[in-house]
């Protein structure tokens, strides 16, 4: 693993029951670099980010985030950190159903005890780039899959993190709107010094990123890509 990455996981291994979803998978991400993870269904990807994310425990390995190994916090104190420093865009589930999408977007700034009004003015902004600005009234009940994304993308990115987490960020949006979002991660990633690992299963989206990483059968292969 490089000496400057940002976020590394080594040698992680995690069973659920008699299905071993990680076996020794390592990976890390510097700064400013987006890595897509590639592989196939099953392969363990989702379990992959969710332990570098210090959601899921891994049974054995590191996940190292600027010096700091993540499984020696207290819950309470690894949760403060993911809050703080990561901003996340999950496969499912990702809004708050009873929120409208602008209460969504400013919940991590809420959550961090910013005041209402500047929560809400910087939530908005994030939906203008995200040319959502329409749905913020709505709930997410009442938006399309493709709307849901982009509002889930703005509220990884409101808190200005310094690694974003996305499974399939893509996944429901045509290509064009896809294009944009992955385009935003990209800039972000690239303006501001953030990590991104995205999970994708299209090529296309995985041409935006600077490294593949290929798993299959709870293992990472990192593949040099040709700019
Ligand atoms: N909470 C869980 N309980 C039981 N088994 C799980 C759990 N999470 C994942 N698995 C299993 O672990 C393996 C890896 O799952 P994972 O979700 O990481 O795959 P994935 O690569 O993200 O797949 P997909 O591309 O379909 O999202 C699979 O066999 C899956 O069924
Ligand atoms: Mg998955």
């Amino acid at each position: 693993m490089t000496g400057d990455a940002l976020l590394t996981g080594t040698d992680l291994h995690k069973s659920f029951g008699p299905t071993q979803a990680l076996a020794g998978a390592s990976v890390s991400v510097r700064a400013g670099e987006v890595v897509a993870l590639m592989g196939p269904s099953g392969s363990g990807k989702s379990t992959l980010l969710h332990c570098l994310a210090g959601i899921v425990r891994p049974d054995q390995g590191q996940v190292h985030y600027r010096g700091i190994e993540l499984t020696s916090l207290s819950d309470p104190a690894r949760s403060a950190l993911r809050r703080r420093e990561f901003g996340f865009v999950f496969q499912f589930g990702q809004l708050v159903p009873e929120l409208t999408c602008l209460e969504n977007v400013a919940l991590p700034l809420r959550l961090e005890r910013v005041p209402r009004r500047e929560a809400e003015r910087r939530a908005t902004e994030w939906l203008d780039r995200l040319e959502v600005t329409d749905v913020a009234g709505k709930r997410p009940g009442e938006i399309s899959g493709g709307q849901g994304q982009r509002v889930a993308v703005a509220r990884a990115l409101v808190t200005g993190p310094r690694v974003v987490f996305a499974d399939e960020p893509t996944g429901a949006l045509d290509s064009l709107n896809g294009e944009r979002v992955m385009r935003l991660l990209a800039d972000a990633a690239r303006g501001a010094g953030v990590a991104v690992l995205l999970v994708t299963h299209e090529p296309r989206v995985a041409a935006y990123s600077d490294r593949e990483v290929v798993v299959r059968d709870g293992r990472a292969r990192s593949l040099e890509q040709v700019a």
